[in-house]
């Protein structure tokens, strides 16, 4: 029998960032029509391949074949004349733009003179008609639509009219269940279709629900390529991570003692409608709804970093005049936002740097030398803890994978003596291990008598860490969830009910 031809395939390819060797005689191939997930903890090198394959980054050693054919791709206009589309971790549509001109930027760019708008908007119908989504007007501005429908954008971007190869980095951490169905349907359609597609995630049920084979990567190296029907998620996790996880969530004791934030009637816009609820010590009170429910505006909301149009926020029974984030710090509140890019690290700084600037105040010793010697301590106890991957904390956050970045915010706000945390979707783009590790922590948090409210995507998350589930429609809270009754079904069937409609029903 002849060797199989593949789509792609990969052969000992390695690459190194100065003294980090990121990837290590990596093999891997990928079959036309086949969904193959990629996994790994952050660090691992998942992103790094994947820019090696599409352009982005080139490799030092090792070779790519197409269809059978050896291939270099030195820049990503060659991945994408190889018919290689990537879709990034971090979303990178230009929101003023239309959705056409979106998925034409990198050839509208190099052209001068005129252009065939007509033809623009037509080629772009295809493409979307082609991800199974042909509602989307290639007119639209990317602005005025949701973020699952940017995301259907980027894939329409990714698919060149000859697209081989799909590559996409963590596609479904901003979606919402229903969502991440309505991509699931674009990428079954690509398969059928002989794309070969690469599916980065660290979301391991939908790993099983739509990978045909999984490879694992560990420390830059291929740990195995498994079938998902061969292995458990638990066995996927300990190849992942190289120890067993023995429970994802902690066992909490609920010793719910007094009332420490009370919010009351807060409106903003038509963001948040009408927001009451408590947070009494050692509660963790989650918020859930679909994206673009209003959830991070609650939140922002509280913390000061929106105004509020009415509505009023105490704690420990006082009521608190915030007018920006600084009078929420100095109330004790933080907040963890869900971009890190925007108002989450410092990317120029150190790891160090990061993790002790909200707390430097409390740091601050007679002497400049020992308020130093605490910071590295604290620094080093909460990156340790997070499982951090960089050389030391020294290390600048640019270097860091996506994942690492991530931790790394957590760290700095984690590290801060505060008595209302907030955190908005804190888990995204965390590995399994890490985030066992994240609950644990926030869990002693809690512990330790802070009041914790928790804007999360992942059910799992909702139904495992919470004592209580606000859930959010339309800027609204719909119903709130106690105990056994916070449920996947429970919490879908409030977070799509229409407020206005049906009353008290
Ligand atoms: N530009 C860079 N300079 C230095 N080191 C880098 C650079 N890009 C990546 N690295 C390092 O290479 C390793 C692999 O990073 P990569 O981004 O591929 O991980 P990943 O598997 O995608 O992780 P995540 O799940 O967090 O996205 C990490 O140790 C990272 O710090
Ligand atoms: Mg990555």
């Amino acid at each position: 029998m002849a060797p199989e031809t593949y789509r792609v395939e990969i052969a000992g390819v390695s690459k190194s960032f100065r003294a980090v060797q990121a990837l290590k005689d990596v093999s891997l191939n990928v079959r036309p029509g086949e969904i193959h997930a990629l996994v790994g903890e952050n660090g691992a090198g998942k992103s790094t391949l994947m820019n090696i394959l599409s352009g982005v980054l080139r490799k030092d050693s090792g070779t790519i074949r197409m269809d059978g054919s050896a291939v270099e791709i030195p820049d990503p206009r060659a991945g994408r004349q190889l018919g290689i589309g990537i879709i990034h971790q971090e979303l990178a549509l230009v929101p003023s733009l239309t959705v056409a001109e979106n998925i034409f930027i990198s050839r509208l760019s190099r052209r001068f003179g005129l252009v065939d708008w007509r033809g623009l908007n037509r080629r772009a119908g295809e493409l979307l008609a082609r991800t199974g989504f042909p509602e989307i007007d290639p007119r639209a501005t990317v602005a005025s639509l949701g973020v699952a429908y940017r995301q259907i954008v980027e894939i329409a971007k990714g698919l060149s009219e000859n697209v081989r190869v799909l590559i996409l980095d963590e596609p479904t951490s901003v979606l919402a269940p229903q969502e991440v169905e309505s991509l699931f349907a674009a990428l079954r359609i690509l398969r059928e279709q002989g794309v070969g597609l690469v599916y980065i995630s660290h979301r391991l049920d939908e790993i099983f629900r739509i990978a045909d084979r999984i490879t694992v990567l560990k420390d830059g190296a291929v740990v195995r390529t498994v079938l998902p029907s061969e292995i458990t998620p638990g066995d996927l996790i300990g190849l992942m991570i190289g120890r067993t996880l023995t429970a994802m969530f902690p066992s909490r004791g609920s010793r719910a003692g007094v009332e420490v934030l009370r919010v009351d009637a807060l409106s903003r816009g038509g963001k948040v409608r009408d927001v009451s609820f408590v947070v009494r010590a050692g509660e963790i009170v989650g918020i859930a709804g679909l994206v673009g429910s209003g959830r991070t505006e609650i939140l922002r909301t509280i913390f000061g970093a929106d105004p509020k149009d009415s509505g009023t926020i105490s704690v420990g029974g006082r009521r608190l005049r915030i007018h920006s984030p600084r009078d929420a710090v100095r109330n004790g509140i933080a907040l963890v936002p869900e971009s890190r890019k925007d108002h989450g690290v410092i990317l120029s700084m150190s790891i160090r740097k990061n993790i002790t600037l909200p707390s430097v105040g409390r740091m601050a010793g007679a002497l400049g030398i020992i308020r130093q010697r605490k910071e590295r301590s604290v620094a080093q106890t909460l990156a340790g803890r997070l499982r951090i991957k960089a050389r030391n904390i020294d290390a600048e956050v640019a270097d860091l994978s996506g994942g690492n970045q991530q931790k790394v915010v957590l760290a700095k706000w984690l590290g801060t003596d505060c008595r209302v945390l907030l955190l908005d979707e804190p888990t995204r783009g965390v590995d399994v291990g890490a985030k066992a590790e994240l609950y644990s922590l926030i869990a002693d948090l809690a512990g330790a008598g802070m009041a914790i409210v928790m804007v999360s995507s992942e059910m799992m998350e909702m139904i495992g860490l919470c004592d209580r589930v606000a859930v959010v429609s339309q800027g609204r809270i719909a119903g709130v969830l106690e105990g056994a009754a916070i449920t996947e079904e429970n919490i879908m069937r409030l977070a799509v009910r229409r407020s206005g409609c049906g009353g008290g029903g």
